[in-house]
Order: C-alpha cells, then structure tokens, then sequence
C-alpha cells in the first residue's frame, strides 16, 4: 500500500491564497500616456459637476484615481488582476480600471471582489482580502463621478511581485516535460502526470507551489511527492509522463503506465497533498520549521487528479512546479484530517440531497489529544449554500471558526489562522453545511434537479461532498503565541 497521511483522494484541495505584500518601485510614466484628462486634474471634476449638477457629487470630487483609487486597486486587485494570474483582465492602469469602471463599482459593492467568501466579523485568517465600508464607498463615489484620473506625478508606481510565482524567486522550477494538448472535446479531463526529478542529494523542502499553465482549463490538482530509495528505483525519468484516469481505467493502471512504482513493482513512499490548487488560489508556507518535507535525492511530484475543464476548441497545458528548499530539517510534521465526506465523522443525516430541497447536515468529532490548529478548509460542491463550523471546549465554551454566509464552489481556501490555534483535548468540533438543491441555486449542474449525493465518492463535481478538513500539530505550551506570518507570505494587513 501506498503510505497515506490520509486515506481520502481529497478532491478539489487548494491551499489559501498567499500574496506576497506588493513591494513599490519606479513610476511607469508611460502607462499614463492615456490619461489625456489628467493634466487638467480639478478642473474636469468640476466640470463634471456643473454638467451633472449634483451637490451630492462635492464630497466625491476630492477622490482621484492617482490619490485614493490607486492604492486600494493595487494592494487589493493587482495581486490577481496581473498577466499570468487568475483575474481574467489586469487592474493595473487607469485605463484598466477606467475600462471596468461600473462593475468594479458593482462587485465591490456586492463584496464579490475581492473574493472572500468567509464572516471577516466572525473570524479571521491569514492574508484575507477584503475592502473597508469606506474603500467601498470611496470606488462607488469615484465611479459615480466619472473617474477623475487626478495628478499623474503623484501617480503611485504599479507593484512589483515575482515574476511566475507568488513567493519568490524558487531554488528549482520542475516543469511537465511537454504539453499536453487537451482535446476540443467538451468534456472533463483527469489526468495523472508526473514531473520526476533526480537532486544532488536528499534534501529539505520548505516550500512548493504548482502553478497551472493553463489557468482557464486548469481547474484543480492535487499535488503529491513521491520518494525513492536510491536503489529500488534505477531510472526516475522511464516510461510515461501523462495517462488518463476514468472509470475504466484505475488509478493502479495509470501508475502502471507512468512506471510510479518501484523496480521490483513494491510501492514507494507517498506524501499526499504537498501542493493543491483551485482557480485563484495560491501556495502555503508555514514558518521555519513548521512543515515542511525531508526529501529522499529522487523522486517525482505526482499531479494526481489534473482536472482540466470542457473545451470546444483544443488548447494545451504546461503547468510546473516552484521548489523552495530549506536547510534545516522541518522540526514538527503538520498533520492532516477531516471530518464528513471520506473522513474521521459521520454526516447526520447521511449526505442525501433529495431533488427540490433545501437541507441542512452536520458532522462533529471529538478531539483526542489536545492539538495546535493552523488551518482549516470547508469543502463542498456545487450545491453548496452555506457553511459553519465551530469548536466546543470541555467546559462549554464555543470557539469560532468559520462562518461562509454564501458558499461559491469558486472560493476554496485553505483558511490558515494568524496565530495557532490550542484546541485541548475534549473539544467537540462541529461543521454545519446547508446545501441548496432547488431551481434558484443558479449552479445546480441539473435542470431538473436531481438527487445528489455523497455515495459514489467521485470527485465530480456534479456529485456532493461534505468535508471540513484541519491541518495541526499536536500542541506544545506557547504554540497559541506563533505568528504563522513568513518572510515568503506577508500578511496584507
Ligand atoms: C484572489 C484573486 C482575486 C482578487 C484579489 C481580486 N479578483 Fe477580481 N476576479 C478574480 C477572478 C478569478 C475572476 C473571475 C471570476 C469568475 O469568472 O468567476 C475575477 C473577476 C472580476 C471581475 C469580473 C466580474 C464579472 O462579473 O464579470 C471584476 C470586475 C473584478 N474581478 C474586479 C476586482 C476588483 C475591483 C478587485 C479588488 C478590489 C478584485 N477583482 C480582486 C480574482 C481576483
């Protein structure tokens, strides 16, 4: 058997979305070229006003793009909103901005964007994004005033980030050897790839962050490490690199046809989930010590599972792997489980969604030993309509942890806590997942709708699941006082 931290093929895992804080440099003047209005700066505010006439509009004309919108739109959406991120158009320039002026109005307003499906009032996380009622109110006031650009000096620079990564420059990219050319078939892809590599010598990781080629059809990937004894496995690089998994042909078949396996056919040590994505999200990296991999001289990352989204037109895929190596041992092995679907909890009622209901279902355990919590991913599907999870103590007192008032199948984080979080023995962990199998949920994958539920254990995303899954280490005094902040992985706020 392969080694499993967990027994579950966790489907659609992502890690948290970690931005490096943007770090300024020189002012692009040539981005401004556009901006013809800007050298009339106040003027056209006040222009703007005599020809709507609105008194209302005074307090909105002191806000430009240069003084006030800048800022928000850089630290805010560039992140995303940049070549080579998930935001489908960059929000860089004024003219980037200008061109989506009203909907930036409106997904701000509605606080679609930026995306953070979590109650910020009910607990917060690492790296959360989100706008002040003020910033809002400030883009609403700009639109409505019809985008006065402002003085192009004082323009702040557009930010800086690493170039193919969100955490920096990596010790080894580890690329798909080719493309893969994704059929023009409307229909799903899962494939199983893997990226095989021989280092100098066995190593630390610190670090690993996939980023998918293909942002547009990669829709999820869970990313494991595989190791080799340097003698049960004479060459890493033979047989195959790519194989498709479907119902016909097993996961044991696609190991066979990649040469996963040991020389004499024995199974080799498999970390799972070092690396997981969904659209939008990005790595994680744990503080010095905390996490982290020892990792045998050769080896391969296993893509199992790279889900690549229907397409009428063929396209292709050349995802690739950033390496962050570490010279020190990681010092405490972070753990993983999860509770509902495939997991350590029954879910009451079982996960059964008959057509043309509403329901709710929940799922608790008992913690047995008392832990240091460092993250937390709530998981659903596509029914999906609200999330709630919490911690009983022994003595009654109710721990926070996650309140998602709206599910959007979307938003996947891995919530990582600022501080760990000392879970003591005895504690009840409750979840809570209210599911909407009605005509009015806009993403239930039937119409008519059907019954949907966890049985079939797919990873289809037309079938349900209900999971809340934790990563920990078991609890040390003083843990509660940890920044999970890094040097990698500033937090935004
Ligand atoms: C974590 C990454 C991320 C951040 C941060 C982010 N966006 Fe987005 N944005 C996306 C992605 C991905 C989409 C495409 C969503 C989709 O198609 O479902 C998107 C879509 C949009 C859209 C199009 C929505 C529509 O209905 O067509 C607008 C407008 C937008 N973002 C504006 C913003 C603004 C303004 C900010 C900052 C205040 C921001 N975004 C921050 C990732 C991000």
């Amino acid at each position: 058997m392969i080694k499993n931290k967990i027994t579950a093929d966790l489907a659609c895992r992502q890690a948290g979305v970690r931005r490096r804080r943007a770090k300024s440099n020189k002012i692009r003047m040539g981005e401004l070229h556009n901006c013809i209005l800007a050298a009339f700066g106040s003027s056209v505010v006040f222009a703007c006003c005599i020809l709507s006439g609105c008194e209302q509009r005074k307090r909105a004309s002191d806000f430009t793009f240069t003084e006030h919108i800048a800022p928000i739109i850089h630290k805010n959406c560039t992140p995303c909103h940049r070549p080579g991120e998930a935001g489908p158009f960059p929000l860089i320039t004024y003219q980037d901005v200008l061109k989506k002026a009203k909907t930036i109005k409106r997904v701000t307003e509605i606080k679609f964007m930026p995306p953070w499906p979590a109650d910020r009032s009910y607990s917060t996380f690492l790296g959360e994004w989100g706008l002040t009622d003020e910033e809002i109110q400030m883009i609403g006031d700009w639109v409505d005033n019809h985008c006065p650009p402002g003085d192009p000096s004082i323009m702040p620079p557009p930010p800086r980030f690493p170039e193919h990564s969100q955490l920096g420059k990596p010790d080894l990219v580890l690329k798909m050897k080719e493309p893969f050319m994704i059929p023009g078939d409307n229909k799903d892809h899962f494939m199983v790839i893997k990226i095989p590599f021989e280092l100098p010598s066995d190593t630390f990781i610190r670090a690993i962050e996939f980023v998918p080629g293909n942002r547009a059809l990669v829709h999820h990937m869970n990313g494991h490490l595989v190791q080799y004894e340097d003698a049960r496995k004479k060459n890493v690089f033979e047989g195959k690199y790519v194989t498709e998994r479907d119902t016909s042909h097993t996961l044991e078949m696609c190991y066979n046809d990649i040469r996963l396996l040991n020389d004499d056919g024995s199974y080799p040590l498999l970390t799972v989930s070092v690396a997981n994505y969904l659209p939008g999200m990005g790595p994680i990296v744990y503080p010095e010590g905390l996490g982290g991999w020892k990792v045998k001289r050769k080896g391969a990352f296993l893509m199992r599972d790279q889900h690549y989204g229907p397409t009428p037109v063929p396209s292709s895929d050349q995802s690739y792997i950033n390496i962050f190596f570490s010279d020190k041992p990681p010092v405490r092995q972070t753990m993983e489980t999860q509770l509902g679907t495939l997991g350590i909890s029954e879910i009451v009622p079982p996960l059964i969604i008959p057509p043309d209901t509403v329901m709710t279902f929940k799922t608790h355990a008992v913690i047995q030993n008392d832990i240091a919590l460092i993250s937390i991913n709530p998981h659903m599907h596509l029914l999906g309509k609200s999330y709630w999870a919490f911690a009983v103590k022994p003595g009654g007192d109710t721990l926070p942890l996650i309140r998602i008032p709206e599910w959007d199948f979307r938003w996947q984080y891995t919530y990582t806590f600022k501080k760990m979080l000392h879970i003591p023995k005895g504690t009840a962990i409750w979840a809570y997942g209210t599911y909407d199998n009605t005509t009015d949920n806009p993403n239930n994958p039937f119409f008519p709708p059907r019954e949907v539920s966890d049985r079939r254990q797919s990873m289809s995303t037309t079938d349900e699941m209900f999971q809340f899954i934790m990563t920990y280490v078991p609890y040390r005094p003083g843990d509660e006082n940890i920044s999970l902040v890094t040097d990698l992985n500033l937090d935004r706020k």
